[in-house]
């Protein structure tokens, strides 16, 4: 289907200005963009200026949050929001895509001088990935009125605390809870994203309605041994941290394969052995855990069955495991009501409405937590995404603010005649 000429050309808006996001790099050679970072800083200072440029006023709350207000005095606010954080040696898509379509679909309606029943608040969250500390979705949390105060303390990988950088951010660790929404007054929360997956692609479809958003639990894994000679000390006398990991990462996987019914995946996505030397048996070891599963119980059962083999690995090897959760969020389901007035979006721009649920995480999770809350997928390239090869086309971006648009029509017909979201 071709896609109409003034919709590629939003896309193509959109496109130079995640180019102009996307050079904004700790690193010459890729893309990082670390939350409450210099470089953090500078794209939302770019965001600010856009948010301006499309009627809005700007402010930004404790979390760093960008806010771009539009129709400031009306009380009841519709949210679009993504993240402007990114993995190491990201792609530009994952997250930007999202606030750029809220941009651009607020300058959309201003040009159209839309009169709705309530204003909208683009927000530009600062810390979806948890690149940088151990929180993710600390922006959104305290929007949604659910930030955990316990993460102030969390350090990053020079020892800095979530709480100085705050502070050196600019904001203060005092202005947290001013930063929540009062769920009167929230109409909604919707957010654009790339899939990150391949179905759409598969499908032959530009867009696609979120369903839900699995649940992740994420810790921090500890394993003592004793640091030893490697030269000296025989194979049956070694207290080998790292290898006890190893054996307890084969288990891991192992887990989540058996649970596919539930669509289970379980990362080991860092580790560190110290000393860290050739000639020395690792004494301690530390990895990152995750496992996500649509099934709840599912997820926190197999959690308890990696601790029991945990258990056994340490009786045989003569170590030690400790488990440090830092971030547990249940499956989301997204609202049915704003699913179906997005699919109604997708139809009338001609294309098949395919729902579709997300293995990512994202702002909306949290976002749930206040207000109704939805999402729309765009199609990317090959399905890849935490990778610089992430790519989504101009007419596909084009047609999810234009989706996003004909949606937040629809939403306000549904509010202004009295039903409810
Ligand atoms: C965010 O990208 C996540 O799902 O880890
Ligand atoms: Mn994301
Ligand atoms: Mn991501």
């Amino acid at each position: 289907m071709t896609v109409p000429a003034d919709i590629v050309a939003i896309g193509t808006q959109a496109e130079a200005m995640l180019a102009d996001l996307g050079a904004i790099s700790a690193e010459p050679q890729r893309l990082v963009r670390l939350y409450l970072s210099p470089e953090h800083r500078k794209a939302a200072d770019l965001i600010g200026s856009w948010m301006r440029d499309a009627g809005m006023s700007v402010s930004e709350d404790a979390l760093g949050t960008v806010r771009g207000h539009w129709r400031p005095e009306k009380k009841r606010r519709l949210l679009i929001g993504s993240h402007v954080d990114t993995v190491i040696d990201a792609g530009k898509y994952d997250g930007p895509l999202g606030v750029v379509a809220g941009v651009l679909a607020v300058r959309e309606l201003a040009a159209r001088n839309a009169d709705l029943p309530f204003g909208i608040d683009v927000l530009a969250f600062g810390d979806e990935e948890g690149s940088r500390f151990r929180t993710t979705l600390a922006g959104s949390s305290a929007s949604a009125g659910a930030f955990d105060r316990s993460s102030l303390a969390f350090p990053d990988r020079s020892g800095i605390s979530l709480a100085d950088a705050i502070r050196a951010y600019g904001h203060s660790v005092d202005d947290i809870p001013a930063a929540a929404y009062a769920p009167e007054n929230v109409v909604a929360y919707v957010e654009v994203h790339i899939e990150q997956g391949p179905v759409l692609e598969a499908k032959g479809l530009p867009l696609g309605i979120v369903t839900g958003i699995v649940g992740q639990s994420r810790m921090r894994v500890v394993v003592l041994g004793e640091a030893g000679h490697a030269g000296t000390v025989p194979m049956q006398m070694r207290q080998d941290a790292l290898v006890g990991a190893a054996e307890l990462i084969m288990l891991i996987e192992q887990t989540a394969l058996e649970n596919q019914d539930d669509g289970m995946v379980a990362t080991v996505g860092r580790i560190e052995a110290s000393p860290g030397a050739t000639n020395v048996i690792p004494g301690r070891v530390g990895f990152s855990l995750e496992f996500r599963s649509s099934s709840d119980a599912k997820r926190k059962a197999a959690i308890e069955l990696i601790k029991s083999d945990a258990q056994r690995i340490s009786v045989k090897r003569r170590l030690e495991f400790a488990f440090e959760p830092f971030h547990e969020t249940d499956t989301t389901a997204c609202t049915p009501a704003l699913q179906d007035l997005m699919s109604k979006a997708i139809t009338s721009l001609g294309y098949q409405p395919i729902r579709l649920p997300s293995g990512a995480g994202h702002d909306a999770q949290m976002m749930a937590r206040l207000c109704p809350m939805a999402m729309l997928f765009v199609r990317c390239r090959g399905g890849i995404s935490h990778n610089p090869a992430e790519f989504a086309s101009e007419s596909d971006m084009g047609l999810s603010v234009a989706a996003l648009v004909r949606f937040i029509e629809a939403l306000a017909a549904k509010v202004s005649a009295g039903e409810a979201t």
